[in-house]
């Protein structure tokens, strides 16, 4: 955890190449997240995500990495993360988290979102609620951390907050963490999503990473399938994953992911974005 590896600064300027891959996974996700229901199949959501990327003139990011055979990774119900679409046919209820990302002049985008299929049940949309929350948390703690372990701190604290409302104990997923983004997919360092002893390192201007919990409703462990890709809880607990790929700026963040660079989110925690034009 937080090793000593170079971290990759980037210009205002390649931070506006990252933007444009940003927004095409966020268009991409858009996609998704309006044709996903019961009956789909998770290849089907594939599909629909490398349209997508490819009408944008985008290449997707995931496809071919590591041997890594789709566009998008599908994880449902106790898969945390790293689904391989496939025949699986989507059910009422599903719990589904869809992870993109995309490369635009040599430049990364990642995100992902998590969608609860009608029936819902409550607790699941509480899940991916709460997730969706300690992401923004974790992002906003960026504006002001002196050092990247500031986000797990923030991360834990939604989970033990949402806890002590007298919602769900949730569990949160240490096997797989947060990381530096931008020429590549995975730079350093990572950003782990809970609480350590380490403060990592300094939050500087130039620096774009991923923030990416995974919350359970049960244990945190968790197991690799057969398949060599699909991460399930041990216990087959239920998980969400919310991620948005987020750069400081000398004046602040911007996250390259959303739309409108989280304005709208972070002004709910008191976090001004910073003009990226
Ligand atoms: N988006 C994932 C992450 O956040 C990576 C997907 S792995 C891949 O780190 F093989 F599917 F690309
Ligand atoms: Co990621």
């Amino acid at each position: 955890m937080f090793g000593r590896e170079r971290i990759e600064l980037k210009t205002p300027d390649q931070v506006r190449v990252m933007r444009r891959a940003g927004l095409v996974v966020a268009d991409a996700l858009a996609a998704v997240r309006g044709a996903v229901r019961p009956g789909l199949t998770t290849r089907d959501l594939d599909v629909v995500a490398a349209e997508a990327i490819r009408s944008a003139g985008a290449t997707p990011s995931f496809l071919g990495y590591m041997d890594y055979p789709a566009t998008i990774c599908v994880s449902v119900n106790d898969e945390v993360v790293h689904g391989i679409p496939g025949d699986r046919v989507l059910q009422p209820g599903d719990i589904v988290s869809i992870d993109c990302g995309a490369i635009v002049d040599g430049w990364h985008g990642d995100s992902a979102i998590t969608v609860v299929l009608p029936e819902a049940d409550p607790a699941d949309v509480a899940l991916s609620d709460i997730t969706e929350r300690a992401m923004w948390a974790g992002i906003a703690a960026l504006a002001t951390a002196d050092r990247l372990g500031a986000v797990g701190d923030a991360v834990e604290d939604v989970v033990e907050a949402a806890h002590a409302a007298g919602g769900p104990g949730l569990g949160i997923v240490q096997d797989y963490v947060g990381h530096g983004i931008g020429s590549a997919m995975h730079l350093p360092p990572d950003v782990p999503n809970y609480r350590t002893r380490e403060r990592g390192p300094k939050v500087r201007p130039g620096m774009c990473v991923a923030i990416e919990p995974m919350l359970v409703r049960g244990d945190q462990r968790t197991r690799v399938l057969a398949d060599d890709w699909t991460v399930v809880t041990e216990d087959g607990s239920r998980a969400s994953h919310w991620e948005h790929t987020v750069a400081i700026l000398e004046d602040g963040i911007w996250v390259l992911t959303a739309p409108d660079g989280g304005a709208e989110r972070l002004a709910e925690l008191g976090v001004a974005v910073a003009p990226l034009d």
